[in-house]
């Protein structure tokens, strides 16, 4: 059973990088946050605020071929994990890849991780951004999932982030996340 905040509009890219400082701002080491939505639904442009609001270095772009890049922190802050996970089979590949900051010490951004990512750890925040057929605007919802979240000053962040309606949806419509985190034995 998961909260889910949301959803709020969004009508430019650069709200959408507003809302990813303005998510930095919550964020510390060891923190997973999942981003599902269709292609150019805005994950890479949320990642770059998030990037802003960490002060780590270097462009966040796609990381499509790559798969993950570490952006460091040009401050004391965590640095920013950017994870593709459109190609990835299962989380024992991201471990394959050996990158120079561990889950730990960085919070870890996976675009296309739903289902997977999760097993990276405890608790996630699950972002969903859909596209509005009939005009630029994106549509985000926040689902916070375990212990990390739980806390309700940390709720009570994640809410003001999207300002919109507050749904604490029992029927689970919107919590996509956990839903395909079940079906693995
Ligand atoms: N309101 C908006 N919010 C976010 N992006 C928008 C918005 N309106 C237009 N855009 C455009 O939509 C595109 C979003 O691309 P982005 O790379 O962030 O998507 P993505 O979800 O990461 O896609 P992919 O699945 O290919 O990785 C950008 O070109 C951006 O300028
Ligand atoms: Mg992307």
């Amino acid at each position: 059973m998961s909260v889910t905040y949301g959803p709020a509009s969004f009508a430019e890219p650069d709200d959408i990088r507003a809302l990813g400082r303005a998510l930095a701002t919550l964020l510390r080491a060891g923190d997973l946050v999942v981003l599902t939505g269709d292609l150019g639904a805005g994950k890479t442009t949320l990642t770059q605020g998030i990037g802003a609001g960490l002060r780590v270095r270097g462009v966040v772009t796609s990381p499509t071929f790559v798969i993950a890049r570490v952006h460091p922190s040009m401050g004391d802050g965590p640095d920013l994990v950017h994870v593709d996970a459109y190609r990835l089979a299962d989380v024992a590949d991201l471990d394959d890849l050996d990158l120079d900051s561990s889950v730990e010490e960085s919070v870890t951004v996976v675009e296309w991780g739903e289902g997977l990512a999760e097993d990276l750890g405890d608790s996630h925040l699950a972002i969903t951004l859909a596209a509005d057929p009939d005009s630029e605007v994106r549509r985000v919802t926040l689902t916070p999932v375990g212990p990390r979240w739980a806390g309700a000053g940390a709720r009570a962040a994640l809410a003001a982030l999207v300002t919109g309606d507050v749904d604490d949806s029992a029927s689970g419509d919107r919590t996509r996340a956990a839903a395909a985190g079940e079906g693995s034995p």
